[in-house]
Order: C-alpha cells, then sequence, then structure tokens
C-alpha cells in the first residue's frame, strides 16, 4: 500500500479519472494527494475530494501561473483551510526567462505565512531557486513540509532535512539517474515521500507515456530494490512519513 503524495488528477490531463482511480487502487494506491495549481484546478481538486474518499486536496498558487495570480484569491486557500490537507503545489520557479522573482518571493512568502497561521504542511515547487528557496523556508521555521520531486543535489538535500523537510521522489530516479540514487541512499529514511507528479514524468519502464497514480508501483520497486528493503518495508517507512507530515 501505497500514497502518491503529488499528482494532478485534473480533467484537461484525463478523460475517464474514475479509471485513473481505480487502477491506482488495483495496484495498491490507495490515498492520492492532488495538487492544485491556480484557482481553477484549486477549485477542481475540492470537488475531487468530496466526491473520492481515496483523495486528498492540496491547494495553491504555483509560480509558473503568478501572470494570472489576483491577490483576493489567497482568500480561497483561507475559505477551504480545514477541508485541505496541505497548501500546494507552492514555491520558486526561475526556469523560463524573464520571470519576476520578486512577485514569485511575495507570493510563497505569503502563502507560507497562511501555512504557519493555520498549522498546514507545505508542498513545495522549487526550480533553479535553490537558494531562494532555502532562505525564504528560513524565514519560516514553523512551517513543515516536502520538496516536491527533489533533483537537487546531496549538500542540498542535506540542508532540507536539517530543516525537517521531507523529500518527495518519483519517476526521474528511474531514469538511471545516479545523483537521484545516491541522495535516496544518504538522506535518513524517514525524510522519503514517493509521488508521481501525474501526469509528468513517467518512470521506467513507462517512460514517454502520460503518467498516474498507479505507477507509484514502479517508482517503488525500484526505490526498495535500491536501498536493499523488500516492498512491504518500503512501504511501512513511506507510508509513516506520510502520516507524520499529512493528517491523513
Ligand atoms: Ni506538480
Amino acid at each position: 500500500m501505497f500514497t502518491d503524495t503529488h499528482c494532478h488528477i485534473l480533467k484537461e490531463y484525463y478523460e475517464n479519472i474514475e479509471e485513473i482511480i481505480d487502477r491506482a487502487k488495483k495496484n495498491g494506491i490507495m490515498k492520492m494527494i492532488v495538487n492544485g495549481i491556480d484557482r481553477k484546478s484549486n477549485e477542481e481538486v475540492l470537488e475531487l475530494q468530496k466526491k473520492y474518499d481515496c483523495i486528498y486536496a492540496a491547494i495553491g498558487f504555483h509560480p509558473e501561473n503568478i501572470s494570472d495570480f489576483q491577490e483576493n484569491d489567497l482568500q480561497q486557500i483561507e475559505n477551504n483551510i480545514s477541508s485541505i490537507v496541505a497548501i500546494g503545489e507552492i514555491g520558486l520557479d526561475y526556469h523560463y526567462e524573464p520571470c519576476d522573482k520578486e512577485a514569485q518571493q511575495n507570493l510563497f512568502e505569503s502563502q507560507l505565512q497562511l501555512a504557519e497561521k493555520y498549522h498546514k504542511p507545505v508542498i513545495i515547487h522549487s526550480r533553479d531557486a535553490t537558494q531562494d528557496t532555502i532562505n525564504i523556508l528560513k524565514r519560516h521555521p514553523n512551517v513543515k513540509g516536502c520538496l516536491h520531486c527533489f533533483s537537487g543535489s546531496l549538500e542540498t538535500a542535506k540542508i532540507y532535512v536539517s530543516m525537517g523537510f521531507k523529500l518527495g521522489f518519483g519517476g526521474v530516479i528511474t531514469f538511471k539517474n545516479a545523483k537521484l540514487k545516491e541522495i535516496i541512499k544518504a538522506v535518513p529514511l524517514d525524510t522519503l515521500l514517493l509521488e508521481t507528479d501525474s501526469p509528468y514524468l513517467s518512470p521506467e519502464p513507462k517512460r514517454g507515456t502520460k503518467n498516474e497514480p498507479a505507477n507509484i508501483r514502479h517508482i517503488a520497486n525500484f526505490i526498495a530494490d535500491e536501498l536493499k528493503l523488500d516492498i512491504r518495508e518500503l512501504s511501512e517507512v513511506t507510508e509513516a512519513n506520510v502520516k507524520a507530515l499529512f493528517d491523513i
């Protein structure tokens, strides 16, 4: 049994969401944390959560959608705070130039303030923005969370771990990625979370197809092999980590 701690099971990506959920459950993926990225997807995530017991909502405003963001949108998080398991997906993304770093930092900061105020964990996206992400998180030492789709260096992983954050690993680790394999072996087991980031980043042997939560089993098999755990042990470890971070 596993939880997909980060996916985007949304209508724009899947014709038949019911089928995606069924297939996940048949593969032992009994819980899915679906992440919103903007007002519309947040609304959809909240609806999905009402409809399916296995779906848990994370809502937030992603840095890539910053041009559509309006200040009063944050109200959507506060209005739904008691029904969500996390504020996410939020963070910093400096990958595409030009980007308004200051606006992204302000948006990230204001969502961390909500996390602090309401004691909610955060699900963080950080791309090409490691130092600023760390600096901003250090200003909020009470906020817990995870770095979703972690792809930084071992040194960066250790900094996040020392700050109490967990690290999400998904399909990328199966792409003969020596660096990530080294990291999962070096960080404490109680920091590991599994995720697909569906519909993106399908793991081997499904690489190139649309990703879905059922594919957690490929990621889990791969990581269990690397860590020399059996799949049951990995499930126990990662499910305990899910429970430690999220109220689900
Ligand atoms: Ni995502």
